[in-house]
């Protein structure tokens, strides 16, 4: 989809369709109201028939409007005024475009009166997305142009939006991508050739390689697989050195199909794991987006890429193996390999110089248990970049919530026969997870985003596709951003 901004007036604009926001409480925008080309009778009409009282997801169209050039006046809710912000844009530009598109409109203006340059363009590219690159032939239609209809002062925050909101489907691209067209070595391949695009460096650690460095937690999880694993480095470099030592490195889980191994899981859901590689697309989008926005702080990305499967060669439950730290592992629950995989790239990163560490990942179905699919979760060992973490994600309204780390848990993770299991047990499954990622982040400031509930959508949203959501991209982005 082509993006655009024009600052013509609204009667000027060619288009299949226009598309201004109503609120529940108010009559016109106000750089419309007493304007010839606002069509006041039409409007009063639909509010006196109750058609359209301004809600959210609301939506009237009105074909070949008198004094304006655009094919189609469109009016969509956008709730109450005084509760309306960027979350609430984004959602209600993504209705409008997914509305549209299944009308058949190509070309789709939106006029933005004032609200968030970044997030309407955002709302619109995420809203045009569809999972349905492998059918021969689809029901679901798509928009050819956006055009937001804003003054040239909006350009810096258009431009924004759009490297966020393509960031964020390249993710979603790769999160959808079923597990034969998405093993280790071709998500490697993506990384290798995202990287060339956008100006990053790229550095793919083969089994080799990381069995010489002693990556025995790692290599444990990926030997049931005939896929061979990877660890993929990426870099990006700030063109002016920065002003502090501040190195952050993003670490996301890629696994790209999780059976459990031979702690296996139950068929029924199973084709769901996917997208257990969330955590480290998301990261390789965030990336893209630096690359193109370019912060100050240098930020180095790391998704340990791996297949769980089960087979001949696969670990057993019971198996101990030595972490890239040295510590050892009993490995109790084959199924609980993501933490298992995050340890030694998040020793690898701290090898690496990294200073500062967020890793993300679907780690496990407990974070769902406790927080549904609203928020993600949300653990540290450092106070100070948790709140930066935070304060990230609220600005991004990627809705995230704090959790506890306490020391007792440690008891948890007991093993009789090594330095730690790598389960904890039936109840607070996803602070034991985190508290096991806890061990081996050492004195490093470090955040866990746990994404199980958060980046696949089972249910399409008015505002967004069924499946990947790339939740996290736009957080991590603006914490390199913001730093
Ligand atoms: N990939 C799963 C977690 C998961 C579950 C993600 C549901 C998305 C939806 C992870 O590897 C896993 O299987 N975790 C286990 C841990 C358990 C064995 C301690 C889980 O959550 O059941
Ligand atoms: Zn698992
Ligand atoms: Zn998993």
């Amino acid at each position: 989809m082509e993006t655009t901004l024009v600052s013509q007036s609204l009667d000027r604009v060619e288009a299949d369709a226009v598309v201004v926001l109503l609120f529940e409480d108010d009559a016109a925008p106000a750089e419309l109201k007493g304007s010839s080309a606002w069509p006041s009778a039409w409007i009063d009409e639909l509010r006196a028939s109750g058609e359209f009282t301004g809600k959210t997801g609301e939506i009237a169209v009105q074909h070949l409007p008198q004094g304006l050039k655009a094919k189609r006046l469109v009016v969509a809710g956008g709730g109450k005024r005084d509760k309306f912000d960027a979350p609430a844009l984004r959602r209600a530009v993504g209705t409008a475009v997914r509305a549209l598109k299944q009308k058949g409109v190509k070309t789709l203006a939106f006029l933005l009166a004032g609200a968030d340059p970044e997030a309407a363009v955002e709302g619109a590219i995420l809203g045009n997305f569809e999972p349905d690159r492998h059918k021969t032939s689809s029901d679901a239609k798509s928009l050819d142009t956006f055009v937001l209809i804003a003054p040239d002062s909006a350009r810096a925050a258009f431009e924004r939006g759009k490297i966020l909101g393509d960031a964020q489907n390249f993710t979603r691209e790769l999160v959808n991508e079923p597990a034969n067209l998405m093993t280790p070595s071709l998500l490697a391949e993506r990384a290798r050739a995202m990287s060339a695009e956008v100006g990053l460096e790229c550095e793919i650690l083969d089994e080799p390689r990381m069995r010489q460095l002693g990556m025995g937690s790692l290599l444990g999880v990926a030997q049931g697989s005939a896929e061979p694993p990877a660890l993929i480095i990426v870099r990006y470099k700030p063109a002016t050195p920065a002003k502090t030592s501040d190195h952050l490195g993003l670490v996301g889980k890629g696994v790209t199909f999780d059976t459990g191994g031979v702690s296996i899981k139950p068929a029924d859901g199973m084709e769901k794991m996917k997208y257990d590689m969330a955590g480290g697309a998301a990261m390789l989008g965030a990336m893209r987006a630096i690359a193109q926005l370019k912060p100050a702080i240098p930020v180095t990305a790391l998704v340990p890429a791996v297949e769980n499967m089960v087979g001949s060669k696969a670990q057993r439950p019971g198996d101990i193996v030595t972490s890239l730290s040295g510590k050892t592992i009993e490995v109790l629950n084959t199924d609980a390999e993501g933490r298992l995989i995050l340890i030694d790239a998040l020793t690898y990163a701290q090898r690496l110089g990294c200073t500062h560490l967020v890793d993300a990942a679907t780690l496990t179905g407990a974070i769902v248990v406790a927080l549904g699919n609203v928020n993600i979760g949300v653990f540290t060992n450092n106070d100070a970049l948790l709140a930066r973490v935070l304060a990230a994600a609220k600005a991004e309204g990627e809705k995230s919530w704090p959790m506890p780390l306490d020391d007792e848990y440690k008891d948890l993770l007991k093993s009789a026969f090594a330095d730690l299991a790598n389960i904890g047990g039936r109840w607070g499954g996803a602070i034991s997870a985190a508290y096991f990622l806890k061990e081996f982040a050492g004195d490093t400031p470090w955040v866990h985003l746990d994404i199980a509930g958060t980046a696949w959508l089972d249910d399409a949203k008015p505002f967004l596709a069924k499946g990947p959501s790339g939740v996290a991209v736009r957080t991590f982005t603006r914490l390199a951003l913001d730093w």
